[in-house]
């Protein structure tokens, strides 16, 4: 791809575009190894080598992060009150990322946060049908009526009922642990299967996306990057759809 030299580096997190010009007419810019005072000069981010003061900035188009949020944060890029989501990821070098789809605010588990706006657009489309794999945990027996209308598809107050969601009893009594899959992504929505069948969702975490699983080693806050494996699942995800 190429780009002036003024947004590779903003795009790498260097500054705001005004300052950068400033950096870079003061002579603290290299590409490919001699200083350059023009911050229109093109960069071809495949090949060149982009220095700043010394340092070796490397382009990165896209960042992939894989979190585990936590309850209590919003899946917001910023937010006046509450923590983000976005806010949590510190060593990221894009400034454009953004949540894949929403969790509430309560809610834990895997968040997809990107900036690749083509990948977040394909696997949140409804008319993909993605999985999406939740834990939970519910007040209340879960039974084998549960897990058949669940199969069935629910009416939840939508102009349409849902499409048929798998569910897996792990335990049944006062608070019943639970999986589930569901192929839509709509507002509260294991929240609201639970009520249309009388039951309250009293901890809830999601485990997966599509391909994508949550590293169980993440504790809720922390985050790391997706494996090239991993953004290769993902994406052969969209083709194959
Ligand atoms: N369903 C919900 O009810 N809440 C979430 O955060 C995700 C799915």
């Amino acid at each position: 791809m190429m780009i002036r030299l003024d947004k590779y580096l903003a795009d790498m997190g260097a500054g705001t575009r005004s300052e950068i010009k400033k950096t870079i007419r003061a002579g603290r810019a290299a590409v490919n190894g001699a200083v350059t005072k023009r911050p229109e000069t093109r960069i071809d981010t495949e090949k060149d080598t982009v220095e700043l003061d010394g340092r070796n900035v490397s382009y990165e188009a896209y960042e992939y992060f894989m979190l585990n949020k936590p309850s209590g944060t919003v899946s917001a890029v910023t937010d006046r009150r509450e923590t983000t989501v976005v806010s949590l990821i510190r060593d990221r070098k894009r400034d454009d990322l953004f949540p894949v789809g929403r969790l509430d605010k309560d809610t834990e588990g895997l968040l997809l946060i990107t900036n690749d706006g083509a990948l977040a657009h394909r696997l949140l489309a409804p008319a993909k049908h993605v999985d999406k794999l939740y834990f939970a945990r519910v007040r209340g027996a879960v039974t084998e009526e549960d897990k058949e209308r669940f199969a069935r598809g629910l009416d939840i107050g939508d102009e349409k009922p849902t499409l048929p969601a798998d569910l897996t009893v792990c335990s049944s009594g006062e608070i019943s642990e639970i999986t589930l899959t569901i192929r839509e992504g709509r507002f509260h929505q294991v929240k609201r299967m639970f009520q249309a069948v009388g039951k309250e969702v009293v901890y809830l975490k999601r485990l997966g996306m599509g391909p994508l699983m949550l590293d169980e080693r993440l504790k809720p806050g922390e985050y790391r990057r997706l494996t090239e494996k991993e953004v290769e699942e993902l994406c052969s995800l969209e083709r194959k759809q």
